[in-house]
Formats: C-alpha cells, structure tokens, sequence
C-alpha cells in the first residue's frame, strides 16, 4: 500500500480486498486489537468542519489502544497567521505518527503527503476526494449485500459538489458489471472529468436523468446526498435546489425489496426520518463501518500486524 492514502486510485481492488478482510476481523474480535496501536499519535488536522469523519478517525485509534490530537477548525491552527500546509505537516510530523487531514481546498491533502514524514489521510478535499468515505461505503455494501459488482448504483443529489459520489464513482468502476444512473437537477450533475475522462472512457454504462420516481424500481443500491451549501457561490441557487429530492415512504414503495439506500450523512432534509426505521436505510449502519475500515486502514499504513 502506498504510504499516504489521498484518492481511492491510491488503494488497488486487491488492497481493498485486504482492508475490509482485516475490517471483519476487528468487528469480529475487538480485544485481539485493543492494543495494537498502544503508545502511537493520531493527528487530526481539520481546516474545515466535520463531526462524524473526525470523531471515527479518532474513535478508530481510540479502539486501538492510540491517542489522539488535533484541531478541529481552521481558525484554531497556525493557518490563521498564515503557515503552509507544507510546514503545518512538517511539524506535525515530529509530533504524531499519522495524521488525517480535511481541507477545503482541493489538493491540499497532496501537498502535505509530500512534505510528511509519516502517512497522510485525505479526509476531504474540496470538492474532490474523500477516500475514507469511499472505504466506508465499499465495506458497508460488501458486509451487507455481500458484493461488490454485478449492481445497478443509483446516486441522487448533488452530484457536482460531492466529494462523496466522486470518490465513490472512482472506485466502482473498478468492479465487474456496474451500471450507474445519475438522478440530479441540470444545475447539478456529475463533473466532466467523472463523465469523459472515467466513465465515457472506461466504457462504463450510465444515464443521467432528473426524476428519482423513475429509475427507483432498477436500483440495487440508491446513495442519496445532500446539496452542498458551502460550495454554491450564492445562496439563491441553494435555495431553488435544496429540495430537488426527498426520499420518503412513498418513493421507497417503489424501491425494490433489497434495494439499499446509503447516505454518508450529515442528512438535511432529501431523507425523510419516516424512512430510517426502513430496514432498506442502512446510514446509521455505515457509520459504524466507517470506524472499522479506518481502523484497519491506521493498521495498515502503520504497519502493524496482530497475529
Ligand atoms: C461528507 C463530506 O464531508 O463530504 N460527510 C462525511 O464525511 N461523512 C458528506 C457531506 O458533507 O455532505
């Protein structure tokens, strides 16, 4: 495995393979790992705002034994008097023996895997990349659909600003038979690098369309999203497209049985609550995927090996 994970590309299928195996063995013998990071740092470098990505990078190494510190906003680092990321990393790198690292600026993470030392983890850049999440959802699907390929993968919101669904879409078409249908508003469908450069290019089937009711019925799998408000240049444009898309009891009618409805949350309003009792809306679940796979991931990239 390369030594900072900065894009899905940085992890080959086989590696994947190897991640979510050492994943199902943490969730299933905890203990043997409890210890397993004992004495090791975690940085958390967060120049944007999170909950959930920062608390289970801390949470993972927590459950292994390791500390942790960090900064959870910009204005809480030395960025605020202007320091490089570059320098950011180099210091932290005498300080800690990983770090995660979310920046709102695309590249950012790039950067500092270049100036570290020890390994960075791209925990969102921009509207680029989120390898973590992308991890997440591969080991959500893979526990509880028991495949990776072979899928009909609907992705539903906004599509142009999430890092979630472009990472998500990277790693996919590295699977057998995968089928993807694009439900977004016109103002917000997936980049051009997404459609030419991997989709069009890698001969990988895909529709885009506009109406969720219509393609419900074909999808193994719906990943809803949320419309990213900090990355729209003006509020009246959020405003008209919030609500482009609201996942309720009566749309999941139309769903099939053993369609799965993924979100890497946070959710606003495109999931109805009446939904999460759905036994199809396995969010809540990949949460607590998501702090497996990370687990395994500081394992690896450590290189730590419990026997
Ligand atoms: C996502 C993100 O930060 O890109 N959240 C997360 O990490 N779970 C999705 C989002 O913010 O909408």
């Amino acid at each position: 495995m390369k030594k900072s994970i900065i894009s899905p590309m940085d992890i080959t299928v086989d590696e994947l393979g190897a991640l979510m195996d050492l994943a199902d063995d943490i969730m299933k013998y905890p203990e043997k790992y409890a210890h397993a990071c004992d004495g090791r740092i975690l940085a958390t470098l967060f120049f944007e705002p999170s909950t959930r990505t920062r608390l289970s990078f801390e949470a993972a190494m927590l459950r292994l034994g390791g500390k942790t510190m960090g900064f959870a906003s910009a204005d809480s680092s030395s960025a605020t008097k202007g320091e490089t990321v570059a320098d950011t990393v180099r210091v932290i790198s005498s300080f800690a023996d990983i770090c995660a690292m979310r920046h709102p600026k695309e590249g950012a993470p790039a950067v500092a895997a270049a100036h570290a030392t020890i390994p960075v983890i791209n925990a969102g850049d921009g509207g680029h990349h989120h390898p973590t999440q992308t991890l997440t959802d591969l080991f959500t699907i893979r526990s509880l659909k028991g495949r990776l390929d072979h899928m009909t993968v609907g992705f539903c919101g906004d599509l142009k600003f999430g890092r979630t669904v472009h990472s998500l879409i990277r790693a996919l078409v590295n699977y057998t038979d995968v089928r993807f249908v694009f439900i977004s508003p016109r103002e917000l469908t997936i980049p051009d690098y997404i459609r030419n450069d991997i989709l069009i290019r890698e001969n990988i089937p895909f529709e885009e369309v506009s109406r969720l009711e219509d393609v419900l019925p074909r999808l193994d799998l719906l990943y809803m999203t949320r419309v990213q408000r900090e990355r729209f240049f003006n509020e009246e444009d959020y405003m008209r497209l919030k609500d482009s898309y609201i996942l309720d009891k009566k749309k999941m009618s139309l769903a099939r049985e053993d369609m799965m409805v993924l979100h890497p949350l946070p959710r606003v309003n495109e999931i109805a609550t009446e939904v999460d009792s759905d036994p199809r809306a396995v969010y809540f679940e990949q949460v607590r995927y998501g702090m497996y796979i990370r687990m395994a991931l500081i394992l690896t990239l450590l290189e730590i090996k419990v026997d």
